[in-house]
């Protein structure tokens, strides 16, 4: 094979639950993955060093060890022990530290390219233990659906189907946010017990669109508006639209709303546009 081209799509938390610190530093929880029409590009093509060089045009990315394409490459290399070498270029659309799952799925990306490039035969399980070891987040990106829910680290995937598409109004505040700190930061006692995740999956599942917003929500919002209060202000100017359900995604600071149509999500663009950069009318994919 010569040269390959693939997606990387970007992800939104539409529920994000944090059920209790585990004893290995991680958290327990239960969150609704959507996957959605804003990606990066990763093209592939094999070199005769040995080497994994990464590219990318976003002065942000880092292109070695840290990068999780070159962790997901180097880690198929090591493990089956693959002679050859690859240059991965990667084209950054999906804001970075965003919140927005870019680097997690531009290593299952990886994985999924380097399975197929180096006819490496490997099944869904297979990739998926590998995925884990890359990060939380790396394993919905390695299967092909558009929503999910993720247990235990957010690693345990069960694919969901829902009437669908979506559509959502997007913001990506230039902050960059680290899950580590927001994590930390987090107050376990003030986070809401409950079982909300079935009322919105319920709701979605009879396309009552504002019932959904109600329900949207990310325990992860407090210590991400301690961090950056900065954060609020973006909060309230999507309440101020009239907007069913605001959350952020992940550990932010992306923020997002939920739309009844694309017509409603691309005016909320233009008016949002006027305060910030980052602002995307996006869909389920
Ligand atoms: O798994 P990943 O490398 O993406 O996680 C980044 C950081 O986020 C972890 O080091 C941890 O501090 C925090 N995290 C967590 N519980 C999770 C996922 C992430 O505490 N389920």
């Amino acid at each position: 094979m010569d040269r390959m081209v693939l997606r990387s799509p970007a992800k939104l938390n539409l529920f994000l639950q944090v059920v209790n610190r585990r004893p290995d530093g991680y958290h327990n929880l239960r969150t609704l993955f959507e996957r959605i029409d804003l990606w990066d590009e990763l093209a592939f093509r094999p070199n005769r060093s040995g080497r994994i060089r990464i590219s990318c045009d976003h002065p942000q990315v880092p292109v070695g060890p840290k990068n999780l394409a070159y962790r997901a490459a180097k880690r198929l290399q090591d493990y089956y022990q693959i002679p050859h070498g690859v240059d991965i270029r990667i084209v950054k659309r999906i804001p970075v530290a965003a919140g927005l799952g870019g680097g997690s799925s531009n290593g299952a990306t990886a994985l999924l390219g380097l399975n197929r490039m180096w006819q490496l035969g490997l099944d869904r399980k297979a990739l998926m233990a590998h995925g884990r070891a890359l990060g939380s987040d790396v394993p919905f990106f390695l299967r092909d659906c558009s929503w999910a829910m993720g247990t235990d680290r957010g690693d345990r995937i069960r694919e969901l189907t829902l009437p669908g598409p979506l559509w959502h109004v997007l913001v990506c505040p230039r902050l960059k946010m680290y899950s580590r700190e927001v994590f930390t930061r987090l107050n376990l006692q003030l986070t809401k017990p409950g079982d909300n995740v079935n009322i919105l999956i319920r709701s979605l599942k009879n396309r009552d669109i504002c019932k959904a917003g109600q329900w949207l929500s990310n325990d992860l919002e407090s210590s991400i508006l301690q961090i950056r209060p900065q954060l609020f202000r973006v909060i309230e100017r999507f309440r101020s639209l009239g907007l069913k359900g605001v959350a952020f995604s992940g550990s932010g600071p992306s923020v997002f709303g939920l739309c009844r149509s694309r017509q409603e999500a691309e005016q909320k663009k233009v008016i949002l546009s006027k305060h910030y950069n980052q602002v995307f009318a996006v869909r389920t994919l």
